[in-house]
């Protein structure tokens, strides 16, 4: 038995995409198990990338069993659009991917809603993807969600629909002054969507446990990043799911006394989209030079991303929150060219060194980093595959990142192909999953 968890242990986009892609050849099943088309996950195959929102990018294999589990929240317009993307370039879609009936939905509402919170915000603005993810749980929780489900019995639907436009667009409006919101045309929108994704739609909490009683190993993917998480994250600044490893047996209906371990990605330096405290940001030339040596622009909105140097104890947070086995450091390649390298080993707070990931914002937006200065190695790692071939000062800044979280490297990326990866040897993702292997 291998089911494994990978989680970002950043703010998201430490580039799980690819990691995911990777791994999955080792694997049966891949599941997502929260969020929604907020996320994006880029992936390169053979200089061809594709971005992904919804489906698992374990679907790139092409033989690979997907499944979109009961925690993640579904616009079914955009999982649609990545369907008939994925069909343009000839990857097998149908058959391969299973969504959970119990699945929430969004809908238009919930992206109305979402603009009027935000506004109401003024500068203390959450700085969301705008796609509905948040309302869509917020009605999840209060007991009036749509699912997946409904969209299969287009009389209930109707009933549903016509009740709940009635009650938002009066929300709406309180705050807006008015709604445009239809409720014939939204159902006539999500009975058409029902039609197209019906042979999608079964209980994957069923099929999963099946499969892994009858020994089918799954990789769970999860979307955002852990000090994203609704519960363990720099809240109110986070997304509004369980992203961290908890959520994947919440989230897929997966037992945890069937999870053998979780992998942490991280990037070899920070960053983060949308508001909300950053400690070790970087706002001039150096935090510019991150974000374009790094491309860093968001997949899913295109917004530019906030970049910093690494960040030892939001990382070690992560680490102890999701107890990982490993981590897999990316875009080390990245830092190539820079003369100093900076590494967050603590924060200080008027005056004390914390000893804890503080909960209040105020605190957190106040820290100030206690950073450990390291000369780059000034010389390119890019697609470097063997670890002996990094250099000396490259194996030291990952040895000091692996000694302040207390965890072992086990892939180290060095560029955004399947093949720009270094998998550490004795590295505990060699033993269980490589070695294990029994496909
Ligand atoms: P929401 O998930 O759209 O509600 O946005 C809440 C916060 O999470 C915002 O700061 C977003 O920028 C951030 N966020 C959501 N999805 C991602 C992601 O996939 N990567 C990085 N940040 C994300």
């Amino acid at each position: 038995m291998a089911n494994v968890i990978i989680i970002g242990a950043q703010w998201g986009d430490e580039g799980k995409g690819k990691i995911v892609d990777l791994l999955t050849d080792q694997f049966d099943i891949v599941a997502r198990y929260q969020g929604g088309h907020n996320a994006g996950h880029t992936v390169m195959i053979n200089g061809q990338q594709f971005i992904l929102h919804l489906i698992p990018s374990g679907i790139l294999r092409g033989n690979r069993m997907c499944i979109i589990g009961t925690g993640v929240v579904i616009d079914p317009k955009a999982l649609l659009e990545e369907v008939r993307m994925l069909e343009e370039a000839n990857i097998k879609v149908r058959g391969n991917l299973f969504i959970s009936n119990r699945a929430h939905l969004i809908l238009p509402y919930h992206r109305a809603q979402e603009q009027a919170s935000e506004n109401a915000r003024g500068s203390k603005k959450i700085g969301t993807t705008a796609r509905g993810i948040g309302p869509a749980y917020e009605d999840k929780m209060a007991r009036r969600g749509l699912r997946m489900t409904d969209l299969l019995d287009p009389k209930a639907l109707k009933k549903i629909i016509f009740g709940i436009t009635e009650e938002k667009k009066r929300l709406i409006a309180s705050v807006n002054g008015s709604s445009l919101l239809d409720p014939n045309q939204i159902y006539s929108e999500y009975v058409s969507y029902g039609e197209q994704l019906r042979e999608f739609i079964v209980d994957t909490a069923f099929l999963l446990n099946e499969k892994i009683q009858n020994g089918s190993r799954v990789l769970f993917e999860g979307a955002q990043g852990t000090l994203l998480d609704i519960d363990h994250g720099t809240y109110p600044y986070v997304t509004s799911s369980n992203s961290m490893a908890g959520g994947a047996c919440v989230g897929t209906g997966v037992a945890p006394s069937w999870i053998t371990g979780t992998i942490g990605i991280a990037k070899a330096y920070t960053t983060r989209v949308g508001g909300g405290p950053f400690p070790t940001e970087l706002s001039g030339s150096i935090g510019e030079k991150l974000r374009q040596q790094g491309a860093e622009f968001g997949a899913s909105t295109g917004r530019p991303r906030r970049c910093g140097w690494f960040d030892g104890p939001a990382t070690s947070y992560s680490v102890i929150l999701n107890n990982l086995q490993a981590i897999v450091i990316t875009k080390l390649d990245v830092l190539d060219e820079f003369e100093e390298i900076q590494i967050c080993t603590g924060y200080s707070y008027r005056g004390n060194r914390l000893n804890e990931f503080p909960a209040e914002i105020k605190v957190l937006e106040s820290v100030k980093p206690i950073y450990k200065s390291i000369p780059g190695w000034t010389c390119s790692t890019a697609g470097i595959r063997n670890y002996d071939e990094l250099p000396s000062k490259a194996k030291d800044y990952l040895q000091m990142l692996s000694d302040i979280t207390k965890t072992e490297f086990s892939f180290i990326s060095t560029g955004p192909d399947r093949e720009h990866t270094i998998l550490m040897a004795d590295s505990w993702i060699n033993k269980v999953i490589y070695s294990n292997n029994h496909k």
